[in-house]
């Protein structure tokens, strides 16, 4: 039988495919209460629930989460996974555009933390993890205003951690490098690329979606959100990555920003 104090009611938003339907898979089957969510519910898997929620509508949001009270009585833990990616030249991207991935992957998630915070800071408990992105530690070409969009998530986590210390809520990010999913695929593009960039953008991401890149499984993601639940006090800035994407963040730390920039355009030459 579960130990009881061990089961957490948790939360993943982007529960239908991907990382999030990896974490759903892996937290359901150690034995805690999860509930996925997606635009579309159509299907119920087997182990975990998933919630209709979309995550750039607030009353779709408190709707989710209210059924998840309902059902449940609480929610212990909170993982902002949901995101949806972009790509091309900045220069050719539409504001509109632009505000769509940001809605998603920053404003997203805020909305969801408003409808679950407030039953934390009741039960003076609560663990939000925001799924960010290596991207968030440095501009990719022609993926700016992803890697803008994770880095304004990581600060907002950063300012958020600090306000909610006092109510006994954690705040982590997780920051993945790239893994086997959908979101290559379902990246947000321009309408057209224009003839400047044209070549240099076909060459970076001829090389972002071959073999090396998005291959790992996410199951590996789903390991690292299991280990911090278990935390007693979870805190700051976690990695899933490997190799030269791990790396990635140290040189970006260490080396003079023209050198960095000049490894970058390297790699993916
Ligand atoms: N895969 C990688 O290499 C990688 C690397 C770093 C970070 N990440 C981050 O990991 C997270 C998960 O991405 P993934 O790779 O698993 O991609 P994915 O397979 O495309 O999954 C994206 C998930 O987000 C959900 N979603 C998108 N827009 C939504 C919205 N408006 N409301 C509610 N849910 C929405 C989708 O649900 P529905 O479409 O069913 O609504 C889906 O479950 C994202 O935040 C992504 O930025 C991924």
């Amino acid at each position: 039988m579960t130990d009881q104090a061990f089961v957490k009611v948790v939360l993943v938003t982007g529960g239908s495919s991907g990382i999030g339907e990896a974490i759903c898979k892996r937290l359901a089957a150690e034995g805690h209460r999860v509930y996925g969510t997606g635009r579309k519910v159509d299907r119920q898997p087997h182990g975990y629930r998933l919630v209709a929620m979309d995550i750039t509508d607030t009353a779709s949001v408190q709707r989710g989460v209210e059924h998840v009270v309902g059902e449940a009585g609480r929610i212990d833990v909170v993982v902002n996974n949901a995101g949806v990616g972009i790509q091309g030249p900045a220069e050719d991207i539409a504001p509109e555009l632009a505000l769509e991935v940001l809605n998603t992957n920053l404003i997203g998630a805020h909305r969801v933390c408003q409808a679950v915070l407030p039953g934390m800071r009741d039960r003076r408990r609560g663990l939000v993890i925001h799924i960010t992105s290596l991207a968030a530690n440095y501009g990719l070409p022609f993926r700016g205003f992803y890697s803008a969009s994770k880095a304004a998530l990581e600060r907002y986590a950063e300012a958020q951690r600090m306000e909610l210390a006092p109510f006994g809520v954690h705040v982590v990010t997780l920051q993945p490098g790239e893994y086997r999913t959908g979101i290559a695929a379902a990246r947000a593009r321009p309408a057209s690329i224009g003839p400047h960039y044209a070549d240099a953008y076909d060459r970076v991401m001829r090389v972002l979606d071959g073999s090396l890149h998005y291959s790992r499984d996410p199951d590996e993601v789903a390991v690292k959100v299991s280990r911090l639940i278990h935390r007693s006090s979870p805190y700051g800035v976690h990695f899933a990555a490997h190799g030269v994407q791990r790396l990635s963040v140290v040189l970006k730390k260490v080396l003079p920003s023209r050198l960095f920039e000049r490894l970058m355009m390297r790699h993916y030459r």
